[in-house]
């Protein structure tokens, strides 16, 4: 049997519409648009007034008159036009909770044909420190790698590491510049690293000869010049080991960690490729494939540049080749900043022109901007890039002032409100990340987001910590079968009971805030009926058990949205 309420009120529609003689494809419920007058409705019989060529409230009259008959309804109405209401019953509502509680997934659907999906996120740079940008990216994606993978895709996420091209060629040419040779480099660490790599972009700026230097290093380490490629391992393996250490702190988690330079190789084949098809044309010294026909001409991807370099949109092309001849991939998502929009749509276009992915779907899900209370992209106060190990302190901060001192009345160890900081602050700035559709920019407002009260990240932890001590308080009493004895159980249960679509339908629409949405909304719930349903003063001992058991499903589900968000549920949460 099914664990999906519409799934099963669908089936039962079905056989009486094939009973009727009506076309099953109307025989269809949602979630009723007036929760006052109903639980479900189906609108099928004002789509088969047409067909029948009969009065809609008729159609839909009959159809009640056999779903009036099945106990599993309470009540069933013909309003308006034709909108059949539907009411169920209370014991079906508590048996859909028994059944999701006794399943590992609580009965959520699973895709029908699972795909390979190579997500495409994070996207920091060599010698740079990660800004909002790369964490908006890391956050979106590692949401998407837990849906997918939830609802039964494999995904494989990569972090395309910006390791290749002209800021390697201008490290060199700084570190050069400074000790005379390259001999010190392997002592150089990250911050050292950067602090070159900021100089270079200074010097570059002013003069030309820099620059050009830069070009010529450039041009001879991607050739393979040994003492260049031993320095780039270098650059690469610190800026790694830096990003890495980031990107664990926020529970980001990659597959692979290949990079741009990973591609480069293939990026001769593409060339050849784009030859033989006749695609190739020269054109004032660059390598290039034209994309100016149908109804939406772009201006031409560049495969190779005047001076021999492979581009941006080489890499790209070169990569998605690799992800569908060596991962197999059946879908490729880039989460990446939308004023990347055009590249990838260019990308994308020569892609298919070149015929190197077949059957494969190329997406590109770009983000709004985080901004600054100006409504412009956010700055540091001194006009800088917002850096991510900075944010994540200022986050960190805000919530200890919310949080209670360790030792004495909180009997928490340092070590342990470290991590519960932590836990919180990045469920914060998370939570913050995926409340919003995706495409929408947001004002990075501390207050406002690291508040144990309204929609955000704290306040559905907050709620899980609740219930912990609510299992804590009635250890005596053992959750047991659902009882729904009054309206905020049943309000709670039927919200309880869109699990499974709430999570296909963000997996399918590709937004992660149907998911926090859905948890909110269930979160504040779960706090009604907390107010109202008490355990210790319930009449019998099974509505007892009833109210645990609810609870602990409430707390198993919000956790597992919070886990899909990439969220951690702290244990206990003292307020200070
Ligand atoms: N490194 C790039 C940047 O910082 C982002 C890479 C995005 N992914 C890609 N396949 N182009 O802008």
């Amino acid at each position: 049997m099914s664990y999906i309420l519409e799934e099963i009120i669908n089936k039962k529609l079905v056989s009486i519409f094939e009973e009727l003689g009506f076309d099953k494809k109307f025989a269809v419920v949602k979630s009723s648009d007036r929760p006052d007058l109903s639980d479900f409705q189906c609108n099928g019989a004002l789509a088969l007034a047409k067909t029948e060529k009969k009065n809609p409230r008729q159609i839909a009259e009959v159809i009640a008159e056999k779903l009036n008959m099945d106990n599993d309804f309470s009540k069933i109405s013909v309003d308006g036009p034709g909108f059949l209401n539907i009411t169920l019953n209370n014991d079906l509502i508590a048996k859909t909770m028994d059944e999701m509680a006794n399943n590992e997934r609580f009965g959520c659907a699973t895709v029908t044909e699972p795909k390979t999906v190579v997500l495409d996120y994070g996207g920091p740079n060599v010698a740079k420190e990660m800004h909002v940008g790369h964490l908006r990216s890391g956050v979106i994606g590692e949401s998407f790698r837990r849906i997918e993978e939830f609802v039964g895709n494999k995904p494989i996420s990569d972090v395309h590491f910006g390791d290749w091209g002209t800021p390697i060629g201008m490290i060199l040419a700084e570190v050069i510049e400074h000790d005379g040779n390259l001999d010190k480099m392997e002592n150089y660490n990250i911050a050292e690293i950067t602090a070159f790599y900021k100089q270079a972009n200074i010097r570059c700026k002013e003069d030309e000869k820099a620059k050009e230097k830069a070009r010529v290093i450039t041009a001879k380490f991607q050739d393979g010049d040994e003492e260049y490629t031993n320095a780039w391992k270098h650059i690469r393996k610190v800026s790694v080991d830096a990003v890495k250490e980031n990107y664990k702190e926020l529970g980001v988690h990659f597959d692979l960690w290949l990079g741009e330079s990973d591609a480069h190789k293939t990026c001769f084949d593409i060339k050849k490729i784009a030859e033989e098809k006749g695609l190739l044309e020269y054109d004032d010294g660059a390598y290039i494939i034209r994309l100016e026909e149908g109804n939406k001409p772009k201006p031409p991807v560049i495969i190779e540049k005047s001076d021999g370099g492979f581009t941006y949109h080489a890499t790209d092309i070169a990569t998605i080749k690799m992800r569908v001849d060596d991962l197999k991939a059946d879908e490729i998502i880039y989460f990446v900043d939308k004023r990347q929009s055009l590249h990838f749509e260019q990308v994308f276009e020569a892609v298919d022109k070149l015929g190197i992915a077949p059957n494969v779907t190329m997406k590109h899900i770009g983000f709004g901007t985080v901004n600054g209370a100006d409504g412009k992209p956010f700055k540091t106060r001194d006009g800088g890039v917002m850096n991510l190990c900075d944010m994540i302190q200022m986050s960190k901060d805000k919530v200890a002032e919310s949080m209670p001192k360790a030792g004495g009345e909180s009997g928490l160890t340092q070590e342990e409100l470290n991590k519960l900081i932590s836990q919180v602050a990045v469920g914060a700035i998370k939570f913050q990340d995926l409340k919003n559709n995706i495409a929408s920019g947001y004002i990075f407002d501390l207050e406002d987001f690291a508040n144990f009260e309204g929609k955000t990240g704290p306040y559905i932890q907050y709620a899980i910590a609740r219930i912990n001590s609510v299992m804590r308080k009635n250890a005596d009493i053992t959750a047991g079968k659902i009882i729904i004895t009054n309206n905020e159980e049943r309000n709670l249960a039927l919200k309880i009971a869109q699990m499974s679509n709430v999570i296909m339908r963000s997996a399918s629409e590709k937004e992660p805030s149907i998911i926090s949405d859905y948890a909110y909304t269930l979160a504040q719930l779960f706090s009604s009926f907390y107010n109202s349903s008490p355990v210790k003063g319930a009449e019998t001992i099974e509505i007892a058990s009833s109210r645990v058991g609810l609870a602990k499903l409430t707390k198993d589900i919000l956790t597992t949205l919070l886990y899909l968000l990439g969220i951690e549920a702290p244990e206990v949460m003292p307020k200070a």
